[in-house]
């Protein structure tokens, strides 16, 4: 590890995920005065962010990382002395939900974020500020200053918020240019003292009328409703996607039509078989959790109704195949195009597509997923269907001997593929089920496809 003293300030975040990765690579890249270092207990992990196969796809990543790996930024195993030797410490843990005890399925499990608090307190030796990079439920902080300032060392902990808004497969441009940067502070003269030195690292580069300060709890509730806030216009649309199926009405018409009014915005109106990604189905249920334990029971299960809404949107799409591909689809082959949660990265947690392929399998279809980064994963989410399903990187390979495909990913190459020679390959009647509304309906329809859109007419030959 280089040496501290060239450096103005010595940055440090536990936890090398989705999160600590970019936004750490993003730091030291725009500022090469601060020495930041990246710890985690994933020695694989770590190794991956030393070497040229970073442990996450995110489109311009490795090319932020390459700025400045070696020179300002370092990724490592050793925690403790990475945490003595700091003075601000971001964490960036994973924040589950619960899946055992009190508040099951719904509220956040702390004990990655506990974890790294103790683990602070032990290897500290001077004061530091501490900031909440994971998504927590609000008054965290409170929780984590009383745990850490329990300490007998007379060392002192300020607490701060500092959330993360930035979206997979946009990560560099995101934190490159971010709508708003957020940081909550106590109000107090250490607090604030501390909230200035947070601005100052991003005042680097981020114009200062887009970073916002505000009180800790403040900070904390805003990532939990922004997250709640993007989830309920999509869960929205989906809705009326279901009613535009009934009405011969159709929902881009209607997502055009609305969007148009300044008011609404034009953006996260995309109907689709449904939102995935590791945390907005976390984030509600967190807010659900919190809502309900000061016994605000209506404003809780208005927002548990957005996640019911994405999980009914899932159910009904392959309710639909079945129905469409007259009523059973035991023994017939299926293809997925595309795996992950949305395009342009290889994660698939919460993907909606894990829910549709184990659907299919349990009526007894094969499977046969395709998707071009996200195949490893699929295969580890799969585990224990695999008698049902297969994998293949082509989609051509996907298509062969197919009933249907069905479009779980809004990949761009899967736009100008040559659906003429797929159709070839496949059974008839071919049948495509378009769970993001990306292909060209009209051409398919004329190629021979039957086509079924999302909140549109479907194209049929019978
Ligand atoms: P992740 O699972 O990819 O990464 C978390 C990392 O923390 C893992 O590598 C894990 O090994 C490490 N870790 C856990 N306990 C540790 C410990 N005690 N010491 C050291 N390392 C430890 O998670 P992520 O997607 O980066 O999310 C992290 C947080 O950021 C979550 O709270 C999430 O809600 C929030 N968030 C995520 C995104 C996103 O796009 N993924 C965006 C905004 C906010
Ligand atoms: C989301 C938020 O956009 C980020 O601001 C936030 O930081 C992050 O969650 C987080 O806290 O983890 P992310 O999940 O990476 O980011 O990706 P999104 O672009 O928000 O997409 C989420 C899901 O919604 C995807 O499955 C996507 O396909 C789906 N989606 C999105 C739609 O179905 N329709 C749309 O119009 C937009």
């Amino acid at each position: 590890m280089a040496g501290t003293s060239q450096f103005s300030m010595n940055i440090i975040c536990i936890g090398a995920g989705y999160v600590g990765g970019p936004t750490m690579a993003m730091i030291a890249a725009k500022c090469p005065q601060y020495k930041v270092t990246v710890v985690d207990i994933n020695a694989e992990r770590i190794a991956a962010w030393n070497s040229e196969k970073l442990p996450i796809y995110e489109p311009g990543l490795l090319e932020v990382v390459k700025i400045a790996r070696g020179r300002n930024l370092f990724f490592s195993t050793n925690i403790a002395q990475a945490i003595n030797e700091a003075e601000v410490i971001f964490v960036s843990v994973n924040t589950p939900t619960k899946t055992f005890g009190e508040g099951t399925g719904k509220a956040a499990d702390l004990q990655y974020w506990e974890k790294t608090a103790r683990d602070i307190i032990k290897a500290s030796t001077t004061d530091k500020i501490i900031i909440e990079k994971s998504t927590l439920p609000v008054r965290t902080a409170h929780a984590m200053e009383r745990i850490l300032n329990a300490n007998d060392k007379g060392i002192h902990f300020e607490v701060l918020s500092n959330p993360e808004f930035l979206a997979e497969g946009s990560a560099i441009e995101d934190l490159e240019s971010p709508d708003r940067v957020l940081i909550g502070s106590q109000l107090t003269e250490k607090g604030l003292e501390a909230r200035q030195k947070i601005v100052n690292i991003y005042a680097n580069w981020v114009p200062k009328d887009r970073i916002l300060t505000s009180n800790v709890w403040s900070a904390e509730l805003s990532k939990l409703v922004a997250n709640a806030f993007l989830a309920q216009r999509i869960s929205s649309i989906n809705s009326i996607s279901m009613l535009c199926e009934c009405t011969e009405a159709n929902v881009s018409e209607v997502s055009r039509a609305i969007g148009m009014d300044s008011r609404i915005g034009s953006r996260f109106l995309s109907a689709s078989v449904g939102f995935g990604g590791s945390c907005f189905k976390k984030d509600i249920l967190n807010l659900v959790y919190i809502c309900e334990s000061y016994g605000l029971t209506e404003v809780a299960q208005y927002w548990e109704n957005v996640v019911l809404m994405n999980e009914y949107q899932k159910r009904r799409f392959v309710k639909n195949m079945i129905k469409t591909m007259f009523n059973t689809i035991a023994g017939k082959k299926i293809a997925l195009f595309g795996f992950a949660f949305k395009a342009n990265t290889g994660d698939t947690r919460e993907s909606p597509a894990i829910d549709i392929a184990k659907q299919l399998v349990e009526e007894r279809a094969m499977v046969i997923i395709t998707d071009p980064q996200a195949i490893g994963n699929a295969a580890k989410d799969l585990e224990g269907q695999l008698e049902y399903v297969k994998f293949t990187s082509d989609p051509y390979e996907a298509v062969d001997g197919a009933h249907a495909i069905a479009i779980m990913t809004e990949w761009d190459e899967y736009r100008t593929l040559d659906f003429t020679q797929i159709y070839k390959k496949m059974e008839k009647p071919a049948f495509i089920f378009d769970g993001r509304n990306i292909l060209d309906h009209q051409k398919l329809y004329n190629i021979g496809f039957n086509v079924y859109p999302l909140g549109k007419e479907s194209w049929k030959h019978f």
